[in-house]
């Protein structure tokens, strides 16, 4: 086979093709990229109603010492349930209190990662018509090594009081949990209890090691809340953003009923704008459209929820005097966020009311913010929409085989009209497992054939992102953790191949080959960094066999320097292996120096690989 790449000319790839699609699914939010340990920090997750199911949180001790109950009594007007504790024995007297005391844990979601050195922000609301002495205590799961605790002494409390203590871990343990005891005798009352690590990714909450990898991709725009998320099986449970702004406190929480889980919403609007500006992503904003899974709001009722998102897209980019505005800058953001892109539900285009809701949206999106880029969730890509719009999503989960053959799907798309945003793509089923190679190799041929139309494809994001091992609600995923360890699979490291495409060169390049096992491309980008201009060129190999690849750039300018240049491959013995805890780096790129670089040089392409030469 011969590859003839054409380093002279190319054509300029969007600034915005590859990102990322945060979905709040299996619990990759809620015990994933938000750094709250505390599960059901409320109390609120059985529901507004009293008695409540207060899961995860367990008593300590037994109805002789205490009894634990809910209540309306919350000083949080959108969150009215407390946890109510009775304690009937004491410190001396007839009914002595056991060693360490008696009173509530919470486990967090399946275990809260405690590291020595590192310091924990407990704070928590509490009421009482006595005094008080309750240790807050971080502990081994069954609550015998205690890791950090400090005491909270207090002669009135009898009002709601907001309490703050910082423990510094005295040791490791990712299956703690955080414990609340006393030894006194009395009624308490407890709400909103928030245990969070106070080195979080730039001080905003999130979990640093997760957005690292994130980092890492260099995502040029996140899409976010979701997904199904946005919709709800019913509109009652859809992500509604005003529930999930103002101090984390007074959110009143969720439940998810799609993926089936409850958030306590500290992940809420305010945070996923302040996570794209962090990363250096543009922020692309799902909104519910009055359409859920399973009810819709007809069009002629719709618009209170084009005034929920006008009343948004003021949250985010208001100015600071503004109604929504400045609600923001009372969050801590003043200047507005960089929101320029909507998109109009979630795969709802089949569904009776799409169309109308939809141009609702667009006619006031449009009226009050004409640079906003709005995205339909109707396909343009094999016909015209009949509606206006500035981008049309496409969603695609499939088979390897199939995933790899739709490396031409963009090939003869028409190139007018509104552009493609391939904003959830995959492969899945017995191809993918829990993250094969094959189905990462397929992904990444798919993206060569996007890198080629992104004259027409501007916007790319793999879906889902992250799982929490303990809820694999959807299987592949490109990013696996639990409270302490986290691996990409080989679908994730494909994504690291592409970081350098948005923005870039395209280049032409010529594949002469009968296979149709492989796909190709070249680019040439410039490295922020030190200003230089690299070239990369991507192979990908499907097939079982080696290739001998004659690779000839032509058109290198007289100042170009082979030496340095590297080759990375992405391979593995089995094209079905797969990244785990036990073993997260065996299908991950290997670096090594390109020897022979030259403009025309032979490669031998592994089998099942994708290789890249830099
Ligand atoms: O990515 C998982 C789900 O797949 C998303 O929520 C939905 O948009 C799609 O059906």
């Amino acid at each position: 086979a011969k590859l003839i790449v054409n380093a002279s000319s190319g054509r300029p790839i969007p600034e915005t093709l590859f990102g990322i699609f945060f979905e709040e699914i299996n619990h990759a939010g809620a015990g994933g990229i938000w750094a709250e340990l505390v599960s059901n920090r409320g109390f609120e997750a059985g529901g507004q109603n009293t008695p409540s199911n207060i899961a995860p949180w367990s008593i300590i001790g037994d109805q002789s010492s205490l009894t634990v109950s809910t209540d309306r009594s919350s000083c949080f007007e959108r969150n009215k349930v407390a946890l109510r504790m009775h304690v009937l024995c004491d410190s001396e007297g007839s009914n002595i209190c056991p060693a360490g005391g008696v009173g509530i844990y919470n486990p967090g979601f399946w275990g809260m990662n405690i590291e020595q050195g590192k310091i924990y922000k407990v704070v928590l609301y509490v009421r009482s018509l006595g005094s008080i002495n309750v240790s807050v205590s971080l502990t081994s799961s069954d609550g015998l090594q205690i890791l950090a605790t400090a005491n909270i002494v207090d002669s009135d409390v009898s009002n709601w009081t907001k309490t703050e203590v910082l423990l510094e871990a005295k040791g490791t343990n990712p299956n703690s949990r955080l414990q609340l005891t006393t030894s006194r005798k009395g009624v308490i009352w407890f709400d909103q209890v928030s245990a969070m690590p106070l080195d979080t990714y730039k001080g905003h909450g999130f979990q640093k090691e997760l957005i690292e990898m994130l980092e890492d991709i260099k995502p040029q725009f996140i899409r976010f809340p979701g997904g199904c998320f946005v919709e709800g099986e019913w509109l009652r449970n859809a992500f509604r953003w005003k529930e999930s702004i103002g101090p984390w406190e007074e959110r009143p929480g969720h439940f998810g009923d799609v993926w089936m889980y409850w958030t306590d919403d500290g992940l809420g609007y305010f945070e996923f704008l302040q996570l794209s500006e962090d990363l250096g992503a543009r922020p692309i904003w799902v909104f519910n459209n009055g359409i859920s899974h399973r009810d819709e709001v007809d069009t002629t009722t719709v618009s209170p929820f084009v005034q929920e998102a006008l009343d948004g897209l003021e949250f985010a980019r208001g100015a600071s005097d503004s109604k929504w505005g400045s609600v923001r800058a009372a969050m801590g953001h003043p200047e507005p966020f960089d929101l320029k892109y909507v998109a109009v539900g979630n795969e709802d285009c089949w569904k009776k009311n799409y169309r109308g809701n939809y141009l609702k949206f667009y006619d006031a999106i449009k009226s009050a913010y004409p640079d906003i880029k709005i995205i339909s969730n109707c396909d343009g890509s094999s016909h015209s929409l009949d509606h206006p719009a500035d981008y049309y999503d496409f969603h695609i989960y499939t088979s390897a085989s199939h995933l790899f053959s739709m490396t031409h799907q963009f090939d003869h798309t028409s190139r007018s009209g509104p552009k493609a945003f391939v904003s959830e793509y995959a492969v899945t089923g017995k191809d993918a497992g829990t993250g094969s190679l094959l189905a990462a190799l397929a992904e990444a041929g798919f993206l060569i054939g996007l890198e080629k139309n992104s004259d027409i494809v501007e916007m790319a994001s793999y879906a889902p992102l992250f799982v929490n091992d303990n809820d694999r609600r959807w299987n592949p995923d490109a990013i696996v953790f639990n409270s302490s360890m986290h691996y990409g699979t080989p679908s994730y490291w494909v994504q690291k191949f592409f970081r350098e495409s948005s923005g870039a060169t395209l280049l032409d390049a010529k594949l002469q080959t009968n296979s149709s096992s492989l796909v190709a491309s070249a680019i040439t980008w410039t490295n922020s960094v030190d200003g230089e201009t690299y070239l990369k060129i991507k192979i990908v190999n499907v097939g079982n066999r080696h290739v001998s690849l004659k690779v000839s750039v032509d058109g290198l300018g007289l100042n170009s320097q082979l030496s340095g240049s590297t080759k990375t491959v992405l391979t593995s013995s089995n094209v079905m292996d797969e990244n785990s805890f036990t073993d997260p780096n065996k299908v991950v790129p290997d670096l090594s120096l390109l020897e022979n670089a030259d403009k025309d040089m032979n490669i031998i392409i592994a089998p099942y690989s994708l290789t890249s030469l830099d």
